[in-house]
């Protein structure tokens, strides 16, 4: 696992909302693997995004998986109105969840890939009975619910203890880090465990988004 490439997912409540086509078929063009696609509810978190029409738009244009990250209450009442919409990967956040092991067989039941998200403060171990259970561990590297926060450095930590958890459990699941991503710390969020890489701001604030896809991919800077 460790030596595949670094997938790159960019996120689009970054984008244009105005141009949101633009974006989408900047990200087809580029180097990048999956659409993270932020949903928010007001409620388990202090803000709220787009979703499920905007997502059924953007499935519609959008050429690779898209991977839908759920910072919302009871997502269980959601997670056919998602695949509906067009999630190829869901995640839900363990703290949302009261029966994890029932949603997490329910969203695979759907048809998708089943991730898991972990709040900066939420222990590693808190996964130990599920771990086998999960495509995706999402670690968020800042508090969720706004794009633009400063990376939390206590990251690179929990990453390694995931990965750590992943070997000892023999189990396959991505790990998946959301939050202040960039080129600046792209390498050294892979070499402590990392699969996936999501980048809001780094991204489409950029001058060259479709390069600085690239230099999160390839670690340059
Ligand atoms: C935050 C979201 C992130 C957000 C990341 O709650 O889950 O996906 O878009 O934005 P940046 O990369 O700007 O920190
Ligand atoms: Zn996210």
């Amino acid at each position: 696992m460790e030596n595949s490439p670094v997938l790159v997912a960019p996120s689009l409540l970054a984008a244009n909302f105005l141009e949101l086509g633009k974006d989408v078929e900047m990200v087809n063009r580029s180097e990048a693997d999956w659409f993270h696609l932020d949903v928010m509810d007001g409620r388990f978190v202090p803000n709220i995004s787009y979703g499920l029409p905007v997502i059924a738009q953007i499935k519609k244009k959008a050429r690779k998986p898209c991977d839908v990250h759920l910072m919302i209450e009871e997502p269980e009442k959601y997670a056919a109105d998602f695949k509906k919409a067009g999630a190829d990967i869901l995640t839900v956040h363990i703290e949302a969840c009261v029966h994890l092991h029932r949603n997490i067989q329910q969203i695979k039941g759907l048809g998708m890939k089943a991730g898991v998200a972990l709040n900066p403060h939420t222990p590693v171990g808190w996964l130990e009975n599920v771990i086998r259970d999960i495509d995706v561990v999402l670690i968020m590297s800042v508090n969720p619910g706004f794009g633009g926060q400063t990376f939390i450095e206590q990251t690179y930590h929990k990453i390694k203890q995931l990965r750590q958890l992943i070997n000892d459990s023999n189990a396959h699941a991505l790990i998946e880090v959301d939050g202040g991503v960039g080129p600046e710390n792209a390498a050294l969020l892979v070499k402590a465990g990392a699969n996936v890489l999501v980048a809001g701001s780094a991204i489409f604030s950029s001058a060259d988004p479709e390069k600085t896809i690239i230099s999160l991919k390839t670690g340059a800077q």
